[in-house]
């Protein structure tokens, strides 16, 4: 018997072993196939079925709003409000199971994607998603921290400045891909229910853009006179970003401890002390953060003066600087304002259940 005899028949037998793990597979992938079909059909039908319930809801809502303001004063207001109360709640459980059915993304995610499901379809395939943006803001946060710091403090003034702005594109391009994702996790997240503001979505494609412009901008005296600033205020940024993944996460950890009380139980008083301690932390560096975007809008818009100045880049970087200090400024000064407001009215409640 030849060695190619003996590879065969070790084969022949290892395949004999594997027969009954192979008919189990066949087995239960034909269960799956099943269900899955069947999952569909069930998908498709409380699809219809919701569709129809919520439009008629909001129909009904609006008879009820018509017939209320039709009605003498003294009509029985309780019956309108038991009414509109029912309607209210049939309408949030339309919202719920339209929010654990696949849906395609918007406008840009369908651009993107095209037309795929988008949606997250458990709560914890939502919180494990946004675990994982965070997660993935953090270690990009270090990649560029330690391109920025090899950029600043190891690339000598007597490397070639070709060198030089190979390593600054490197970083740069890596900026522009990084916003890119980001824009394209928040719409995601955004679509499954997260509360992200409108102002930082813009804020990551105003990001592309201005980090489109520093990777087009060709080396000259104004990339040169603006380059070390730039590289100081990544820095900076990136210590921010730290800070900013530190309270982030730990109000995503907190908000699912709360909203699962599995993990371990926190309470409702007790995440806003622990968020109000994260962010009179974190507010002194994001304020100072804006401040240095404003002071880059002005260095940028004097160097647009500069006789040497010949590129655009110079204006168009200064007003996007300028744009992100008024966006950035005014947001989070709104998030304070709302976050003041709904921990006073969280706390006038609890008194109001101790009294
Ligand atoms: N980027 C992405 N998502 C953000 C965000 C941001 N900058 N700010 C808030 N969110 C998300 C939150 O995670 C939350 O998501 P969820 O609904 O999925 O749980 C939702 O938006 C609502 O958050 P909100 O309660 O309004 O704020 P917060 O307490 O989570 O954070 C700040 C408040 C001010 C700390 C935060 O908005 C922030 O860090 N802003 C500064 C960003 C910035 O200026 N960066 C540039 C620095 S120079």
């Amino acid at each position: 018997m030849t060695d190619s005899d003996s590879d065969l028949s070790t084969i022949t037998d290892e395949i004999k072993e594997l027969d009954k793990e192979y008919g189990e597979l066949k087995k239960y992938y034909q269960e799956y196939q099943e269900k899955l079909s069947e999952v569909q059909a069930m998908q498709k039908k409380c699809s219809s079925l919701a569709n129809h319930q919520a439009r008629k809801y909001k129909q009904l809502t609006e008879n009820l709003k018509r017939t209320s303001s039709q009605l003498p004063n003294d009509s029985d207001d309780n019956e309108q409000q038991k009414l509109k109360k029912e309607l209210k709640e049939r309408g949030k459980v339309c919202t719920e199971v339209f929010d654990s059915l696949p849906r395609t993304g918007g406008a840009l995610l369908h651009v993107i994607v095209g037309k795929v499901s988008v949606s997250l379809l458990s709560k914890a395939e939502r919180w494990d998603y946004k675990e994982d943006y965070e997660h993935f803001k953090f270690y990009m946060t270090i990649i560029c921290l330690l391109l920025a710091i090899f950029n600043t403090f190891l690339l000598q003034s007597s490397t070639s400045e070709i060198l030089i702005r190979f390593f600054d594109a490197i970083m740069h391009f890596l900026l522009v891909w990084w916003y890119c994702t980001l824009v394209l996790r928040e719409s995601i997240l955004a679509h499954n229910g997260s509360r992200i503001r409108g102002w930082w979505v813009i804020h990551h494609y105003l990001s592309v853009v201005l980090s489109g412009i520093l990777l087009i901008w060709p080396e000259s005296i104004t990339y040169q006179l603006f380059r070390n600033k730039f590289m100081v205020f990544s820095l900076y940024l990136c210590g921010v970003q730290l800070i900013q993944y530190y309270y982030q996460s730990g109000c995503l950890y907190r908000l699912r401890a709360l909203g699962e009380k599995a993990d371990m139980y926190i309470t409702v008083e007790g995440f806003q002390k622990w968020m109000w301690r994260g962010l009179s932390f974190l507010l002194p560096f994001l304020f100072g953060g804006y401040i240095f975007q404003l002071y880059n809008a002005y260095f940028l818009f004097q160097l647009s003066f500069h006789p040497d100045c010949n590129e655009w880049m110079v204006p168009a970087a200064s007003l996007i600087f300028f744009i992100l200090f008024l966006g950035n400024m005014s947001t989070t000064l709104r998030v304070v304002i709302d976050k003041l407001a709904s921990t006073k009215k969280a706390l006038a409640k609890q008194n109001k259940k101790k009294d």
